[in-house]
């Protein structure tokens, strides 16, 4: 975890390390989940995230224009790739961190909805003007805890993410405490023993 920490920092703190880079803003967007699998296993959480023209699986959002308001660029995108609602647009309050990569600064949000609300959200991405353009596969990240003690998401984390997407990804999990920092790291350990 203590690698995956380091490297978000505040987004003052990118101002002097923007140079060429490009900007991108991108979202965890998720809510609670009182689904429950073969009767009995509780799916815990939805966890929107997208697979992506290029195959990976990334988080809605995009990039910035010049000169465009970051939150305003966001929410363009979000209406772009997902169709999202006014009503139901981020703001400063949702961000949380800059990933920054030699070719790009990307600004994190994570926003918390109500169960009929993400759901609602998940139906118009079929309506959104990029899908099955930009947006070729929505999908719920699993973080449910199946019989034996046996988790999906160690298999999960293999998938080939986009940039930074991956420690996003765990590391928004654990900030909204959807899982510990301790199980993450169990599962962290797990994912890597699947691939040797
Ligand atoms: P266009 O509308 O086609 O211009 O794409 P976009 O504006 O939606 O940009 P896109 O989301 O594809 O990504 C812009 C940049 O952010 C690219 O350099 C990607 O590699 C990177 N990127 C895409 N998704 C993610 C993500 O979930 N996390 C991070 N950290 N970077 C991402
Ligand atoms: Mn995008
Ligand atoms: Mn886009
Ligand atoms: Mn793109
Ligand atoms: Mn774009
Ligand atoms: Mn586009």
């Amino acid at each position: 975890m203590e690698s995956i920490l380091s490297k978000r920092v505040n987004r003052n703190e990118t101002e002097i390390e923007i140079g060429n880079r490009k900007i991108a803003a991108h979202a965890f967007l998720y809510s609670p989940s009182t689904k429950i699998l073969f009767n009995s296993i509780p799916m815990r959480y939805s966890i929107m995230m997208q697979i992506r023209f290029d195959g990976k699986i990334g988080f809605p959002g995009g990039l910035i224009d010049k000169g465009e308001n970051i939150e305003f660029g966001l929410n363009r995108e979000l209406k772009e790739e997902i169709g999202l609602e006014e009503k139901f647009y981020l703001d400063e309050s949702n961000y949380v961190g800059s990933y920054v990569t030699p070719k790009l600064v990307d600004h994190f949000y994570v926003k918390e909805y109500f169960e009929k609300d993400l759901e609602r959200i998940e139906r118009g991405v079929l309506e959104a003007k990029d899908w099955g353009g930009e947006t070729l596969g929505l999908l719920r990240v699993p973080v449910h805890t199946l019989h034996d003690n046996r988790k999906p998401l160690p298999a999960f984390l293999l998938h080939n993410f986009i940039a930074d997407a991956r420690d996003q990804l765990i590391h928004s999990i654990v900030d909204t405490d959807v899982l510990s920092e301790s199980e993450m790291n169990n599962i962290l350990v797990e994912s890597q023993q699947l691939k040797d």
